[in-house]
């Protein structure tokens, strides 16, 4: 803490004060920011030869920070390192990969990347062309390129960090130099992020001194107004509805959920997800516990907090997903010879983590853990994302989510996951749960209303374009509307079925088309329904609709693909390579859009 002689040391007198604000009473917001960056680099004692002037900084002054982010998470890190990098007097340039032309990475000298993976081990949306443009011939050399690459995944996928790994490899080919090596983060990425993002700026302050321009500083772009509430700093928001949608002889368990945003003044655009912090259940935590015969009540550290380790268990950390690491420690520790030999088949251990739970991992092989050490073997707890299924302009302060309920059976016992649980079940309503908006300008209407959308989403998949046609209905949009649902039965499965016969019949929604997997005897599926009307769906493609597909990742979105390919191909007299660029040219002009999970 500063003692009063040495506040008073730090703090201007009278006289400075004033010929301070003298000076910069005439700056705008922009010179100011300016200024405060050139004050930190001189109290730093960083060299201020090369001040630039307004007319522009030298292009080699500017640290280039790119995100490419599917769900935030690298946004978030590259905001945060760009805020940093500023703050210590470098001339920062921040974009998203998907604002920056991929050819103008030829002027770029110092470049940071923060990409996460997505899909299988695909590139996030924003991040596809950049990324495609760097594996293609077209590719420049890179020789004056130094470059550093933040990477986000996840253990749990078989392409761990892959596009990450993939942009440094693509770099490095080019000629470009990395400056550090690259980092590779699994989910809980805080701690490694910030590690890298402090050494990687210390680094680059060096590069950049040394050609004399370090103190050179630009304000960074404004990306609009930002609400106060975010991940880390979530609106403690009341859970007012719950409500099980799909029949009682359902093989599914799926609720619409609405949360009240009350006087928050979060606000967020059909599209965008709901990031939700739950807390585990306490009769798991407490098995888990008595199972590993631990106490309840001792003191543990969790990110450098105190808590009890029952606590710990509820609120800040993982118990329902298992982590290959984890299956490693309990391996090691149990000495379990099963799980030993499974710990040394990677693909078998990725596979054994996401089907059991900590709780059963422990079970199976019993073995006694000192209570700190098992803590720090736990990832921490992470949000879940819920596609919004409500629009604003028609919900104001409420936001509406589809949860499916993720519920199976262990030996007897039903293991639940834990946010749609938490969600689902275990907040009564009038409860509270902290949440933040996820923005996702890759899943976005049409902003001319009159443009038709195509709407592909089986199971709570369909949350999305639920809001979407109530903001269509809202800004009476004219263009046509065709959605593509299914499950597994009309009668217990049809989510959401009277408001969509509504839309119907008061003709805002143009097609539905139904694909009830078991109706009848063979299997039916959305992608059959596709390619039934194939004929009409290429029409509405060539006149100019949107694509869009929401749900299952795994399975769903890709067996949409090959139909959408395969129709193209029919219809648009095409080659199976022809039709995929076709796709591809959708995809790159915003035309076929996927929010996959
Ligand atoms: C952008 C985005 C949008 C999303 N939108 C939606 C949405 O609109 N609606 C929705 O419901 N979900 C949505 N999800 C998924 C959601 O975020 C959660 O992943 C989902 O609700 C499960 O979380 P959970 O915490 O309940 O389960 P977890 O606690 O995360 O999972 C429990 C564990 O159980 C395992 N498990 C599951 N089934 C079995 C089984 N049969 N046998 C053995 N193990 C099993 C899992 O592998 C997992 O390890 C979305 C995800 C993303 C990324
Ligand atoms: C649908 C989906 C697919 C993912 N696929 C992969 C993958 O193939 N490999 C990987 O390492 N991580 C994968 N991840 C994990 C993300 O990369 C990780 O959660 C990351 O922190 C997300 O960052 P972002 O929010 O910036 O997109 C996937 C996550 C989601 C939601």
């Amino acid at each position: 803490m500063l003692s009063e002689q040495n506040l008073n040391q730090t703090m201007l007198n009278a006289e400075q004060l004033s010929s301070l604000k003298e000076a910069i009473g005439t700056y705008s917001p922009l010179q100011l920011a300016w200024a405060s960056g050139y004050l930190a680099a001189k109290s730093e004692g960083t060299s201020v030869a090369s001040l630039p002037t307004a007319s522009g900084a030298k292009a080699s002054s500017t640290l280039t920070i790119l995100y490419g982010s599917q769900t935030g998470n690298a946004k978030g890190v590259a905001k945060s390192l760009a805020d940093q990098a500023t703050a210590q007097g470098l001339s920062v340039d921040l974009k998203s990969m998907g604002e920056f032309k991929p050819k103008s990475i030829k002027n770029v000298t110092h470049l940071l990347i923060v990409a996460s993976t997505n899909g299988e081990g695909e590139a996030p949306d924003d991040a596809i062309a950049l990324h495609e443009f760097l594996a293609s011939k077209k590719a420049p050399k890179l020789e004056s390129l130094q470059y550093s690459v933040l990477a986000l995944g996840d253990t749990s996928y078989e392409f761990f960090c892959q596009t990450g790994k993939d942009f440094d490899e693509y770099l490095s080919k080019l000629g470009a130099k990395a400056i550090t090596p690259r980092v590779d983060c699994d989910v809980d990425y805080e701690e490694a992020a910030a590690a890298w993002s402090q050494e990687i700026i210390a680094k680059t302050k060096d590069l950049l001194g040394e050609s004399e321009v370090a103190s050179n500083v630009v304000a960074m772009p404004t990306t609009g107004a930002a609400s106060q509430y975010t991940k880390q700093n979530p609106y403690s928001a009341e859970l007012s509805v719950s409500q099980k949608i799909t029949g009682r002889d359902s093989a599914k368990d799926v609720r619409h959920v609405e949360i009240d945003l009350g006087e928050s003044g979060l606000t967020y655009q059909v599209g965008d997800a709901l990031g939700v912090w739950f807390e585990n259940d306490e009769a798991l935590v407490d098995e888990l516990i008595a199972t590993l015969n631990l106490s309840a009540s001792e003191s543990v550290n969790v990110a450098n907090e105190t808590l009890t380790l029952k606590e710990a268990l509820v609120s800040a950390l993982e118990i329902t997903q298992t982590s290959v690491n984890f299956v490693t420690f309990w391996a090691e520790q149990s000495k379990d010879k099963a799980l030993l030999a499974l710990a040394q088949d990677k693909n078998a251990a990725r596979e054994y983590a996401a089907n059991h739970q900590v709780v059963d991992v422990v079970k199976a092989a019993p073995a006694s853990v000192e209570t700190q050490v098992f803590v720090d073997a736990l990832r921490k707890i992470t949000p879940r994302l819920y596609s919004i299924a409500s629009s604003q302009a028609e919900m104001e302060e409420e936001v509406h989510l589809t949860v499916g309920l993720v519920e199976y059976d262990e030996n007897g016992q039903t293991r639940s996951g834990g946010a749609s649980s938490f969600l689902g079940k275990r907040l009564e309503e009038g409860g509270a749960v902290k949440v933040f908006v996820e923005h996702n300008d890759n899943f976005r209407l049409p902003s001319d209303g009159n443009t038709p959308v195509i709407m592909i989403g089986p199971g709570t998949g369909i949350a999305p374009f639920r809001a979407f046609m109530q903001e269509r209905e809202a800004t009476e949009a004219t263009g046509d509307n065709w959605l593509f649902f299914g499950d597994q039965t009309f009668t217990q499965d049809f989510l959401y079925q009277v408001e969509w016969q509504g839309y119907l019949k008061s003709g805002l929604l143009t097609n539905i088309d139904l694909a009830f997997s078991r109706d009848q005897a063979e299997k039916i599926y959305v992608q059959d329904r596709l390619r039934e009307k194939a004929a009409e769906v290429y029409a509405w493609l060539e006149r100019g609709a949107h694509l869009y597909i929401c749900g299952d990742m795994s399975r769903m979105a890709k067996d949409v693909e090959t139909a959408l390919i395969d129709i193209i191909a029919e219809h648009g007299n095409k080659t199976n390579e022809e039709a995929q660029q076709y796709l591809k040219d959708l995809r790159n002009a915003k035309r076929y859009q996927k929010d996959v999970y």
